[in-house]
């Protein structure tokens, strides 16, 4: 018998040796080394490939990114010891002996070096090093937890149900492995293109270096760099596409539990917000709408006729999201089960026998999504769900989660014809169940837009679907961490996620709960969740003083409406997040990383949000360069201090930027559809230009895409002391007949708009209501919050350009 041992060689690590040979190719060059051979293509002069094997081909496949390069303009130079690329933004050197690489800006300054290991592999796992930078500080990542800057710390990606994870929890559900380095004022992407086990390390456990490794395949990277943070994830973006438009209703508030039924209770819940006055757009259906959990069925007993509870739940304006978990029961007789059985679309053992693996419905096949013949299978499915009126669908325990979390490596995925095990397509299941139920309610609902909403995925999964954060914990540190997890997915290309508001897991205090809703409102996804067994969840269930809160910050989100789907436009446009870090927009300012801010965030381009506990009533917010605006008095401050900002519960301290713009429907109703009719522009004096593009539309179809929408720019100039709103381009007639320019912070006699002089009105103007007071300690806070002697001026919304000029 030969037993054969790994070579020494293999238990050590081994670099890419010395380049032996080199070609032009398209966009780019192919070499060898010793060890390797390698591909540096150039995506567009902020983005270059680098992509280093040890096999014969190169494992090209990507679920990622969605383009090819198609940019020539660049130099490629042979100095001799080395070569360089250079376009008008990135200049890369290759060295030659042994092969690294070394990115420089136009200025020559250097963004991003290896370390001289290098690629290097040991065995089969295959790392890069890069030469830690000074000061240099790692942001992004998608959903991990930790601080702002994650400099000292290790992550892995590999999608884990993890269930009541803990606030330094890793991994978790969704991986997408990109993060932004940033150091000496520059800034640079990395996107790792590798969808087995990863494993990144920011200077954890080691002075020397940045790395990032997978447990095999390719060494398959792309290196972005711009000026701008914001521009490095919109490059991100370019290559793993962007989310589509949700509808407009997928962004009101979202009603869920685990689990509303029977049918009454549904629709008690759905009229409750009604009577209560508390818009909401859905209610969302957990597992127990089923059969004993089986997919594609309705529970006979809880849900006797779901088609007349959809109906009267569409009657009350809302919308239906249902759960959908991949696992199908092992039942005979039982429609998808056999059905998948005949058509053979079930993942497998490496002998052809189904893997089964118990999750809700007790023993279960898993359709295997990396097919697409059982895309197409699952697709189909949906046919019942929207002929009943569903339109929002829901994709959990796609990690795949199973009990004991430990599904088998051997189990073969079809992976688009090129067959890999688990190690390879775990980390890509959940985004192919998104994808798939994505594209088959798209389909299915013949011009209306889907909501669908996944637990996990990887890079790219923002085209498919929202991501939220899974099983948090009913705690104020949870609470806080599921704003840095929603702000970390934002700066990995995914703009619309969020938490479950109120924690999953536990039961909120009455106040934590209200902070939640508070932050809920200002966070893209906003869906209120809780767990079996554990206390109601309603705004309305813990008692009137929260009650009253919930009713003024959700109203407040549809009040924001007009700027928040604006932000949504945007972000489906460029890949933009809706939720900004601090770190987009102020990267370089280092007090935005001290852990006492990292939590602050930009909702939209100007309203900065600064969370804080339930328990605090003063707490301090720094506010970066520039200057800025109580949201709900009109107070100013200048930028570049820490403030002391009062947060009894009823006030979330919210800060607007001077210059800014904000499009706001004061008169709400019911839901999304109630938005009312007057269109307020809210605008702030400052000393800078400012500019928002509004946009509107139907907010459900996809005539947009043929010309059916409502852009216009409007811009303040603050030396002519005016506000210039573009015609309206586009097809689609507003829903707001009246504009109102709200004018804040400024000194002026009299208003023109064109050139006829126009009636100044003034009102005590509030953004949220004062609630009774339940605190005695507190009387002052509820009637402060308003903004004393607003003035403003109104006129008919046309869609002609004009011009409001103060004098
Ligand atoms: C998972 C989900 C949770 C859901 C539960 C039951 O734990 O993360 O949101 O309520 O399953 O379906």
């Amino acid at each position: 018998m030969i037993i054969s041992h790994p070579s020494t060689k293999d238990n050590l690590n081994n670099g890419l040796g010395n380049l032996m040979q080199y070609e032009e190719i398209t966009n780019g060059i192919e070499g060898k080394t010793e060890a390797s051979k390698f591909k540096i293509l150039v995506y567009s002069p902020h983005i270059f490939r680098i992509h280093i094997t040890r096999n014969e081909l190169y494992d090209d496949h990507s679920y990622a990114v969605v383009v090819q390069p198609d940019f020539e303009d660049y130099i490629l130079e042979d100095a001799g010891d080395y070569l360089t690329i250079r376009t008008s933004d990135i200049t890369l050197k290759v060295d030659k002996q042994p092969v690294k690489f070394t990115f420089y800006n136009k200025r020559g300054e250097i963004i991003n070096e290896d370390d001289v290991f290098g690629t290097s592999w040991i065995g089969e796992q295959v790392t890069t090093y890069k030469k830690l930078q000074d000061g240099e500080r790692f942001i992004g990542l998608g959903e991990k937890t930790g601080p702002l800057d994650r400099k000292g710390h290790g992550y892995q990606h590999w999608n884990t149900d993890h269930f009541a994870y803990g606030v330094e929890s890793d991994p978790l559900y969704c991986s997408t492995p990109f993060y932004i380095g940033v150091h000496h004022k520059m800034a640079y992407g990395i996107f790792f293109d590798n969808t087995h086990k990863s494993h990144f390390n920011f200077a954890a456990s080691n002075n020397r270096f940045s790395s990032f490794s997978a447990d095999s395949g390719d060494m398959n990277y792309y290196f972005i760099h711009h000026d701008s943070v914001d521009h490095i994830i919109q490059s991100y973006s370019h290559l793993t596409g962007k989310m589509p438009l949700p509808p407009l209703w997928s962004i009101g508030y979202q009603q869920c539990r685990y689990s509303y039924y029977p049918d009454k209770e549904a629709v008690t819940v759905a009229q409750t917000f009604r009577d209560k006055d508390i818009p909401a757009d859905v209610i969302v259906f957990d597992i127990h709408y089923m059969e004993d959990y089986k997919i594609f069925t309705w529970d006979k007993k809880k849900f006797s006729n779901p088609k007349e509870m959809i109906d009267h739940l569409r009657s009350l304006g809302f919308h239906v999201v249902v759960m959908c978990d991949p696992g199908i029961k092992i039942e005979e007789g039982y429609e998808a089960y056999e059905d998948g059985k005949h058509q053979d679309i079930f993942l497998k053992y490496p002998d052809g026998e189904y893997y089964s693996g118990q999750v809700w419905p007790g023993w279960c096949h898993f359709p295997d999504f990396t097919n697409p013949k059982t895309r197409r299978w699952w697709e189909e499915k949906f046919k019942d769900y929207v002929d009943l009126g569903i339109h929002g669908f829901w994709n959990d325990m796609n990690e795949i989660a199973t009990w004991g979390q430990m599904l088998p490596d051997l189990i073969e995925f079809d992976m688009e014809g090129e067959k890999a095990t688990s190690r390879k397509a775990r980390n890509v299941y959940g985004m192919q169940m998104a994808k798939s139920t994505y594209e088959g309610a798209r389909n299915l609902l013949k011009g209306k837009r889907p909501f669908n909403l996944t637990r996990s995925g990887f890079s790219g999964v923002q085209r498919y679907a929202a991501v939220w954060t899974g099983d948090n914990v009913a705690t104020d540190e949870h609470m806080l961490l599921g704003v840095r997890l929603v702000n970390s997915l934002g700066l990995a290309g995914v703009a619309f996620t969020g938490f479950d508001t109120g924690g999953f897991v536990g039961n909120a205090s009455e106040h934590l709960f209200a902070r939640w809703v508070e932050l809920g409102a200002f966070s893209p996804f906003f869906r209120g969740h809780s767990m079996i067994n554990s206390r109601d969840s309603e705004p309305w269930a813990f008692g009137e003083e929260v009650e009253e809160i919930c009713r003024n910050y959700i109203k407040l989100r549809y009040r924001l409406m007009p700027y928040l789907y604006s932000a949504f436009y945007e972000a489906a446009q460029t890949g933009t997040p809706v939720a900004r870090s601090l770190a987009i927009d102020y990267t370089h300012d280092q007090k935005i990383y001290d852990p006492a801010y990292h939590n602050q965030y930009m909702f939209g381009k100007n309203i900065l949000v600064a969370p804080v506990e339930s328990t605090k009533h003063l707490t301090k917010v720094y506010l970066p360069e520039g200057e800025w605006y109580d949201f709900f008095t009109d107070r100013t401050y200048k930028g570049g201090e820490t403030i002391i900002a009062e947060c009894p519960i009823e006030r979330l301290p919210l800060f607007i930027k001077a210059s800014s713009i904000i499009p706001v429907a004061p008169s709400v109703g019911d839901n999304t559809c109630d938005l009312g009719d007057v269109l307020e522009l809210h605008v702030y004096k400052g000393k800078e230009e400012g500019q928002f593009t509004y946009y509107e539309d139907d907010g459900e179809s996809y005539n947009y895409q043929q010309g059916s929408y409502l852009k216009r720019t409007i811009k303040y100039d603050p030396g002519k002391s005016s506000i210039i709103v573009s015609e309206a381009e586009g097809k689609y007639k507003s829903k707001y007949n009246k504009i109102r320019v709200c004018l804040h912070g400024f000194d002026f006699d009299s208003v023109r708009v064109n050139e006829t002089m126009v009636e100044i009105k003034e009102i005590t103007y509030r953004f949220i209501e004062p609630i009774s007071n339940f605190d005695p300690i507190y009387t002052e806070p509820n009637e402060a919050l308003q903004v004393k002697d607003l003035r403003f001026v109104e006129f008919e919304n046309r869609a002609e350009a004009f011009k409001v000029t103060l004098y």
